[in-house]
C-alpha cells in the first residue's frame, strides 16, 4: 500500500523584511517581518508526498523537483523531515493501531508553477509545501503556526505561506525558537481591493545567497543595527495599523521604506551586496512617477534579494498602475504580460 498527500503552498512576498539571523542553524530572525501572501493561481508549489514499506529503503527519501532528482541531504530539509518524523512517531507510539508511516522512506514531488530561477522566494512556498504535504500525509494534528514553526527550519520566509492574506513572523525571544512562528494579521478578504504586479526585471539567479548575504550584513554593517533596533519594530507597528484600516497611503510608504532601509542595509554591508540594478531603480522612478501624476500613492514598489520588482496596488488605481507601467516600460524588451491579481490575477510583466 502506498499512502499519498497532495498541498499547494503559495508565494508571499514581505513588505517588512526579514533580514538577519539571531541563530543559523534554528533560523531565528533579528526582526520581525510581514508579508503577504499572493494568489496561488500564478504562484505556487504543488508538493505530493508518498511513503509505503514497499519502498526500497536503501534508496533513501527522494525529492524530485519540477521533473529533477534534488538533494535533500542539506541540514534545513533534514530538520523539516526530522521534526515532522518524531511527531509521526510519537502518534504511531500513542496508538499502535497505526501504520507505522514515520519508519518508510519518502518520496516527495514537487512543482512549481512559475520558473523557479525567476528569483521568486521559491524556497518560501517549496518548505511550505513540502511540510503541509509531509504533515497531511502523517495526518499530524498541528495548526498552520505549529507547521509554521517547522517550515521556517526549512527556509524563514517559509513560515509565512502557511497562511493566506497579511502575515506576521513574531520573531520571537526563545532561545529554542518555538515562540518564532508565523500568524495571520488579515484574510486576503479584509482587503479585496489589494493586486500585486510581478516585474520580472532578470529571470538568472542571484549573485548572493539571502542566507549568507543576511550573515554578512549581521556581522559588518553598522546601520543593520539602528534598523533591527528601532526601524523593523516601528514598521511592523504602522503596517499592522494600516492593513487593518485600509490605509494604502500608509501601507505603500512602509512597504518602500522597509524595502529602502533593507537595500540600504546590503549596501552597508562590507563588502556590498547589490540586489537591485538600473532596471530596478528605472521602476522606482515610474512608481515614483505614476504617484506623482495620480497626486496620491497609488504604487508602492518593493525589492527582495534580487531585481524583481513588486508593485502593490489597489484595483481602483489598476489603469493609473499597470496602464503607466506599460507605457513607461515600453522602452525596455518587454517579453509580454499577463493579468492577475492576490486573489485571482497577477499582473506580470517580462522584462527579459
Ligand atoms: C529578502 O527566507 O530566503 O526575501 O531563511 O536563509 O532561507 P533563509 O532566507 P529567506 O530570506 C528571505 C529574505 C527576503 C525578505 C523576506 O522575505 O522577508
Amino acid at each position: 500500500k502506498v499512502y499519498r498527500a497532495s498541498t499547494t503552498a503559495p508565494v508571499n512576498i514581505a513588505v517588512v523584511k526579514y533580514w538577519g539571523k539571531r541563530d543559523a542553524k534554528l533560523n531565528l530572525p533579528t526582526n520581525s517581518s510581514l508579508s503577504v501572501t499572493l494568489s496561488q493561481a500564478d504562484l505556487r508549489t504543488l508538493t505530493t508526498a508518498s511513503c509505503s514499506a514497499s519502498f526500497p529503503a536503501s534508496e533513501g527519501d527522494a525529492l524530485l523537483l519540477n521533473g529533477e532528482p534534488s538533494d535533500i541531504s542539506g541540514a534545513r530539509t533534514q530538520a523539516c523531515l526530522r521534526e515532522l518524523r518524531s511527531r509521526r512517531a510519537a502518534l504511531e507510539a500513542a496508538d499502535p493501531s497505526l501504520p507505522k508511516l514515520s519508519t518508510y522512506p519518502l518520496r516527495l514531488v514537487s512543482e512549481n508553477n512559475f520558473p523557479t530561477a525567476a528569483g521568486l522566494a521559491s524556497s518560501a512556498a517549496g518548505f511550505a509545501a513540502l511540510v503541509r504535504a509531509i504533515a497531511n500525509l502523517y495526518e499530524l494534528p498541528a495548526s498552520p503556526s505549529e507547521l509554521s514553526l517547522i517550515a521556517r527550519q526549512g527556509s524563514g520566509s517559509a513560515c509565512r505561506s502557511l497562511f493566506g492574506g497579511y502575515v506576521a513572523w513574531r520573531m520571537g525571544d526563545k532561545a529554542d525558537g518555538t515562540d518564532s512562528m508565523a500568524d495571520q494579521v488579515a484574510e486576503a478578504s479584509h482587503w479585496p481591493d489589494m493586486r500585486a504586479l510581478v516585474l520580472v526585471v532578470s529571470a538568472a539567479k542571484k549573485g548572493v545567497s539571502s542566507s549568507s548575504g543576511m550573515q554578512q550584513t549581521v556581522a559588518t554593517s553598522g546601520l543593520f543595527r539602528e534598523r533591527i533596533a528601532t526601524v523593523v519594530p516601528e514598521n511592523m507597528a504602522i503596517m499592522e495599523k494600516a492593513i487593518a484600516e485600509k490605509d494604502f497611503e500608509k501601507f505603500a510608504e512602509v512597504t518602500m521604506r522597509d524595502s529602502n532601509s533593507f537595500h540600504a542595509t546590503c549596501a552597508d554591508t562590507y563588502p556590498p551586496i547589490f540586489y537591485m540594478n538600473d532596471v530596478s531603480r528605472a521602476a522606482i522612478r515610474a512608481v515614483e512617477a505614476i504617484n506623482e501624476k495620480a497626486g496620491r500613492t497609488v504604487a508602492a514598489y518593493t525589492f527582495d534579494a534580487g531585481p524583481n520588482a513588486v508593485i502593490y496596488y489597489q484595483e481602483k488605481d489598476t489603469e493609473a498602475v499597470v496602464g503607466t507601467f506599460y507605457h513607461v516600460l515600453q522602452g525596455a524588451d518587454i517579453g509580454g504580460w499577463k493579468s492577475a491579481d492576490i486573489k485571482g490575477l497577477k499582473p506580470t510583466i517580462s522584462l527579459d
